[in-house]
């Protein structure tokens, strides 16, 4: 290796140190950086689509029997699907149909070619059990590869991956795709939250890949040990998993001064790394559609949601081989837009919930996302907050637990509460109850955070 400087990776709101031939983090990336995949016209990429469209259909009716009783009483065969538009012909899959085959049953290859094995935590139920072939691994590296570029990642970084290892496909596909960039992997995990902050200070990455809610957790720890979170290596955050909102990218980017963006992905579909945002542009996620080909639907009634406006997104695999899935019901709701930063791929708006997290309150519909852009614009409280759902009387009761910064007194916290609670009735149209707590009250997440305690009677 020469011993070149290694690509510098600017701050947020700085102008980006020259690289190389005077390329900065925030111009869009020379071609040389962008894979095949993302040099394709729109024309080469709805080719593209179709042909692979057409083969998972016929990869999945030939070898599961769950898409073949599916196709078949919805009248459809493989050969119907003569456009891209034709998908809308054949049915939804669900996780309810991956829980039902548990655990190998809408696996599409022999079990010889399944090289790996990931599963959903399932906390009610069956878990969602995923399998990959080896071509499938190569892909999903390929595509996280892709997403860590798109942060700013290049090669000779050294990215630090806090998402979970073991089951979860947080840990394993962050770390293949990091390495498939030709990055240097620290393989840290979640937990163990004093160590991850030493090692950090220590190793000095650039890029960390965590879930918005386990970097809060980091950043406490940060401040607890006397470092000043702003003077960390770390350059960009690929924050994911969850949903999170520009109020937390804000708190994030002014408390670390580093890039916040965003990576999105499921199991059964692949793992992280199906859509990511662009650090140039920061304006939503590129799905990385020459594998993963969206839609959204209306989640009451199926239909196409009107024009501009917000459903559920539904995926359909492109090139697995394992686990096909044809017109999978995600459960988050988001916008389809245009690209920008990567033209040829459509973009979805930052995911503000799943169907499943959905509050109905006294008839008024809550997203915790909501909660947090109010809590996150409150002077004196933290970003950490809880909400806490009971039954009085006959009646559904909302209260939202929000820590106080540590500096904050009596009559601080006394404003942020009425400030909350005035901001959640105006903006979103309910009354809350809001309970300003002391530091450190709530539970800290080393993962994905449970925001909803729900203690309502079943
Ligand atoms: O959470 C995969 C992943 C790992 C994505 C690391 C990004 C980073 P699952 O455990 O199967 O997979 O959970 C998938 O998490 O349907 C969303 O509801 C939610 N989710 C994932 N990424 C985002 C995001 C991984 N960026 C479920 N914003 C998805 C909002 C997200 N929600």
């Amino acid at each position: 290796m020469s011993g070149e400087p290694m690509s510098p990776v600017s701050r947020p709101g700085q102008a980006a140190p020259a690289r190389g031939a005077g390329a900065r983090l925030g111009d869009p990336p020379p071609a040389a950086l962008l894979d095949a995949g993302e040099r394709l016209s729109v024309d080469e990429l709805r080719a593209r689509q179709l042909a692979d469209l057409r083969a998972t259909l016929r990869h999945a009716y030939d070898n599961v029997e769950l898409y073949r009783v599916k196709f078949d009483a919805a009248g459809v065969t493989p050969d119907d699907c003569r456009t891209l538009d034709d998908l809308a012909r054949f049915p939804f899959t669900t996780k309810a149909d991956l829980r039902e085959t548990y655990p190998f049953g809408m696996f599409a290859v022999p079990m010889e070619r399944v090289r790996r094995i990931h599963a959903s935590s399932g906390t009610t139920g069956r878990p969602t059990v995923v399998g990959y072939t080896d071509h499938d691994l190569s892909v999903w590296a390929d595509v996280v590869a892709r997403s860590i570029r798109a942060a700013g990642g290049r090669p000779g970084h050294k990215v630090h991956v806090s998402y979970g290892y073991g089951l979860f496909t947080g840990g394993l596909g962050a770390h293949y795709g990091a390495e498939r960039a030709g990055c240097t992997v620290i393989p840290a995990s979640g937990g163990m939250t004093a160590r991850q902050v030493q090692l950090i200070q220590d190793f000095r990455p650039e890029i960390i890949m965590v879930t918005p809610s386990y970097m809060l957790t980091l950043l406490d720890e940060f401040e607890r040990q006397g470092v000043d979170p702003r003077s960390t290596s770390l350059r960009v955050g690929i924050f994911g998993a969850e949903p999170w909102t520009e109020e937390m990218r804000r708190e994030m980017e002014e408390r670390l001064d580093l890039h916040a963006v965003d990576i999105y992905g499921l199991s059964e579909v692949i793992g992280p790394g199906v859509a990511q945002e662009c650090v140039e542009s920061k304006d939503g996620l590129h799905i990385w559609e020459d594998h993963f080909y969206p839609e959204t639907v209306d989640p009451l009634t199926d239909a196409a949601p009107p024009a501009g406006q917000a459903g559920e997104l539904v995926l359909t695999s492109l090139t697995k081989e394992a686990l096909p899935v044809v017109r999978y019901r995600t459960g988050d709701l988001t916008r389809l837009l245009p690209g920008t930063a990567r033209p040829a791929f459509r973009r979805m708006e930052k995911v503000t919930g799943r169907c499943d997290d959905l509050i109905i309150l006294r008839g008024v519909n809550v997203f915790p996302t909501q909660i947090e852009e109010v809590v996150l614009r409150t002077p004196a409280v933290a970003p950490h907050f809880q909400i806490r759902l009971a039954r009085r009387g006959r009646m559904d009761h909302m209260t939202v637990r929000v820590e106080a910064r540590p500096d904050a007194d009596a009559d601080q916290r006394g404003r942020a509460a009425a400030r909350i609670a005035r901001g959640v009735k105006d903006g979103v149209g309910v009354s809350v109850e809001v309970e300003v707590v002391d530091p450190g009250t709530l539970e800290r997440s080393v993962g994905k955070i449970r925001r909803v305690v729900d203690e309502r009677p079943r």
